[in-house]
């Protein structure tokens, strides 16, 4: 199973100001990895965009998952690792990518 999700980075700009939104949406990692970021809206916007991706890749198996509870933790080499319910999943794999106004994730749920 495989999704994915593109994302304008602009539609971000007013929710990533609301306090309320960004702790509602993103794990305490994710708003530490991304405000330690010099362009800290593209990581934020990719985030989103992989949780969307990933409920995608997932949703016809899980129902009851939400966008929510999808968090996702950077390795130090760069890579992120898919959470679910604050649990590592092995089975989901992530990528993402971003230009200045633009992000992408496609996330595999891998068949065991
Ligand atoms: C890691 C790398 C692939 C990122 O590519 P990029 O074009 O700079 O940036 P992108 O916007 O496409 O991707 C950024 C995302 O890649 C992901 N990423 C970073 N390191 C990663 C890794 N080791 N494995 C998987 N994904 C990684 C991250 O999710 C990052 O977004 P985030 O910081 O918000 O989490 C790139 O910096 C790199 O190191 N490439 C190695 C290629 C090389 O050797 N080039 C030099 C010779 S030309």
């Amino acid at each position: 199973m495989i999704g994915i999700d593109i994302e304008e980075i602009s539609r971000f700009k007013k929710l990533i100001k609301d306090k309320k939104f960004v702790e509602r949406v993103f794990s305490k990692e994710e708003i530490k990895y991304c405000s330690s970021k010099k362009n800290s809206l593209q990581h934020f916007a990719v985030r989103f965009a992989g949780k969307e991706a990933v409920w995608k890749a997932i949703n016809d198996r899980k129902k009851n998952i939400v966008i929510t509870d999808i968090s996702f933790k950077s390795l130090p080499s760069g890579k992120p690792e898919v959470y679910i319910k604050n649990k590592k999943v092995k089975n989901i794999e992530v990528s993402f990518s971003h230009t200045k106004s633009t992000v992408v994730a496609v996330a595999i749920l891998k068949q065991k």
